[in-house]
């Protein structure tokens, strides 16, 4: 091992007889520091990012860690670092010790055809790091393939460059590269001031698109007009988005929430629908978007199995098209729009490493949570 690298760290560990949550199911161990092997870096993390996934990854559903990576009986979560590189495994040509770098999650096996020809996200092998792999960025030394690494921007601090990389690039390749995103288009943004939706707003406004941003309290309102969001709808408004009866069509919630949509809009509805939340706002999604109109999702907050009335999507010919994380080149592009400031990190509050649980407990209970969150771990 390089000199310097030590043979053991401090990291925080779920195990999976402690599946619960975040404040239960974390605690701070002492473990081996991993090795970099062929095309891999070791990193010494700086700050780490807080993420919706570690909360699944406490609780063990709707998979549990065992499940994730049979292999190995310890999972250090954390699919967000900011570090300098500490060791590198052979092979590796592009990066050195010493480099500053920030990550990105998307690990492939970088041998097959999907790798090489179609596409990363496409490969048998394809995990996100830090929650479908271990040796995430929630210790002092963290373990990634070298594809990961980007270039840290200059000007941010460590927190700063710690917080985004998942939730901007899995937005940029949501709007840009799944729902192809188009100047002027109207975008729904659920959860908008939140991880991702945060980030969504602002690369709305990076190309002209129009986010009409979905808030739940005049606070988050006021956060998302610093973004340059001007359209809201505070879901508070609007209880039953969600639609137990689909054979029944649209409820008179559902309804109502496309009337102030098109109050706000001048009567269109949106070319594109930016969902993560699921089964409490899935119904309305496909419900309001337009016609040829597109629904984008990435997760489901409220739980994944997902109820609509079809008629919706093939008589008005909509599209649900899934979308998750991003690739190198998709991380490459996002990152240079925060080099050139023309993105910038939502950072809203910075956690010590020995709070990384509390932080995560926050995420999950706090519904007066925005932005994003790093845990600074030097
Ligand atoms: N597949 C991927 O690559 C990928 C990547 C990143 C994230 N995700 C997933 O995407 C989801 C969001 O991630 P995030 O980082 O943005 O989380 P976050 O920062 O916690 O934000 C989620 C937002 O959703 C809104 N929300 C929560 N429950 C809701 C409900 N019942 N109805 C309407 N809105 C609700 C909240 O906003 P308001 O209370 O203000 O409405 C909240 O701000 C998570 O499930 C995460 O695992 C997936």
């Amino acid at each position: 091992m390089t000199p310097g690298v030590p043979d053991e760290m401090r990291a925080w560990v779920v195990r999976e007889e402690r599946h619960g949550d975040p404040v239960t199911a974390m605690k701070l161990e002492t473990v081996p520091v991993p090795r970099p092997g062929v095309g891999e870096v070791l990193l010494r993390v700086k700050a780490a990012g807080v993420n919706y996934n570690h909360v699944w990854a406490c609780r063990g559903k709707p998979v549990s860690i065992s499940q994730l990576h049979p292999d190995e009986p310890l999972h250090i979560g954390g699919s967000d670092a900011a570090g300098v590189v500490a060791a590198v495994g052979p092979g590796v040509r592009y990066w050195k010790v010493g480099d500053e770098v920030i990550t990105h999650p998307n690990q492939s096996c970088g041998q097959c055809a999907a790798c090489n020809g179609l596409e990363p996200l496409s490969c048998m092998h394809q995990k996100a790091w830090g929650f479908e792999t271990s040796w995430g960025s929630f210790g002092q030394y963290a373990r990634v393939q070298a594809q990961q690494l980007l270039p840290r921007p200059k000007r941010l601090s460590w927190a700063e460059a710690a917080c985004y990389g998942l939730k901007l690039f899995t937005a940029y390749r949501m709007l840009f590269v799944s729902a192809d995103v188009k100047p002027r288009d109207r975008v729904l943004v659920w959860g908008a001031s939140g991880g991702l939706g945060s980030y969504a707003i602002q690369l709305c406004r990076a190309v002209s698109a129009v986010p009409i941003c979905v808030v739940s309290s005049a606070e988050k309102e006021s956060y998302c007009r610093t973004l340059g969001a001007e359209l809201f709808i505070d879901r508070n408004d609007f209880p039953y988005l969600s639609d137990p009866t689909p054979s029944a069509g649209p409820t008179d919630g559902m309804r109502q929430f496309r009337r102030e949509l098109r109050a706000l809009t001048g009567g269109e509805d949106p070319e594109i629908v930016f969902e993560h939340v699921g089964a409490q706002t899935f119904p309305t999604s496909l419900f309001v978007a337009r016609r040829l109109g597109k629904v984008v999702i990435c997760g489901a907050t409220s739980g994944y199995q997902l109820t609509f009335d079809a008629r919706y999507l093939w008589m008005h010919q909509k599209q649900i098209v899934g979308s998750h994380g991003c690739n190198q080149h998709d991380a490459t592009r996002a990152n240079a729009l925060v080099e050139q400031g023309v993105i910038k990190p939502t950072l809203t509050r910075t956690f010590g490493f020995e709070h990384a649980a509390l932080a995560h407990q926050q995420v999950l209970e706090d519904p007066t949570t925005h932005g994003s969150y790093a845990i600074v771990v030097d």
